[in-house]
């Protein structure tokens, strides 16, 4: 077996290589005049794990271009993160189901395909390979104990977040709850946890994605003004655009971390654990 990493999944596929003692496809990355993509991996196997986040629309065509260069092979797609995902549904006529066209596309020359906390657990249905989500909620949550806070409160931002927040804060068996959005008047919302008080509490933000910081800057505001004492924030996808990162530390957040399933400087937590575990522990491995 072999793991082919994409260019922007190296230090993840590398991590799990380690774990699973399988060695990486050297592969080089080049581009056609024209910027088309092009790629060559060496040394292929008859097994090949194929690591990419789909960070962009390049890596979904370099992810196609790997899993065309294994077809001898057979083949599994680790996507540790699916971009393109949160398009789950079509929400106006004339749009596509983003989700579903990336999982068909995706799926055709593997044989199984592995995801990490996938914005809807749903989604995977698109695929037509069996595909499985992985879970990092505990990875988090070990995060959060080394950060040493005095009984933190952990905070989902919002109610389908839940569930993601509840694992998260098993691992040290503090307390869990999920931000409420009141309408004051027209403009005015508050935003406060439903039933724990903030007030002289260490609390955690945890979520799925971080994209433009927005959900967790306006209730980091809030929960300033409703007395907490310092406010974290823990996602698996720290995908920070727009000037993310400073807008939550202005906001008030004294930490930030995400997972190397979206490589970035604040890559802290690593996915590399969770899945060699859930690749392992599959029937076809
Ligand atoms: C939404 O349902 C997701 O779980 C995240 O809360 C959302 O994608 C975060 O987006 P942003 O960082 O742009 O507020």
């Amino acid at each position: 077996m072999r793991i082919i990493s994409t260019e922007r999944s190296q230090v993840l596929a590398t991590r799990i290589s380690v774990k699973l003692a399988v060695p990486l496809a050297e592969t080089k990355f080049t581009r056609f005049p024209d910027g088309e993509m092009y790629l060559r991996c060496e040394g292929l196997d008859d097994k090949t794990l194929i690591v990419s986040s789909i960070v962009d629309s390049d890596m979904l065509v370099q992810t196609l271009l790997a899993i065309d260069a294994a077809d001898r092979s057979r083949n599994t797609l680790v996507i540790p993160y699916l971009g393109y995902a949160r398009q789950d549904k079509r929400f106006a006529s004339g749009e596509p189901i983003s989700a579903r066209a990336v999982a068909r596309a995706l799926s055709c020359g593997i044989e199984r395909a592995f995801v990490v906390d996938i914005h809807d657990p749903g989604a995977l249905d698109y695929f037509s390979v069996p595909a499985k989500n992985v879970t990092i909620a505990p990875a988090i949550g070990r995060y959060v104990g080394d950060l040493n806070l005095k009984n933190p409160l952990i905070l989902a931002p919002d109610e389908g977040a839940i569930e993601f927040a509840a694992d998260v804060a098993a691992v040290g068996g503090w307390d869990c709850d999920f931000l409420q959005k009141t309408r004051i008047s027209g403009e005015e919302v508050q935003i406060a946890p439903k039933t724990v008080d903030a007030a002289g509490r260490e609390v955690v933000i945890v979520d799925d994605i971080i994209s433009t910081g927005g959900t967790l800057a306006t209730a980091a505001r809030m929960l300033r003004e409703q007395g907490a004492v310092s406010i974290h924030a823990a996602c698996v996808h720290g995908v920070l655009v727009n000037g993310a990162y400073t807008r939550l530390r202005a906001a008030g957040i004294s930490s930030i971390a995400s997972s190397d399933t979206y490589e970035n400087a604040s890559s802290f937590i690593s996915a590399a654990n969770a899945i060699a575990a859930a690749i392992t522990e599959d029937v076809h491995y």
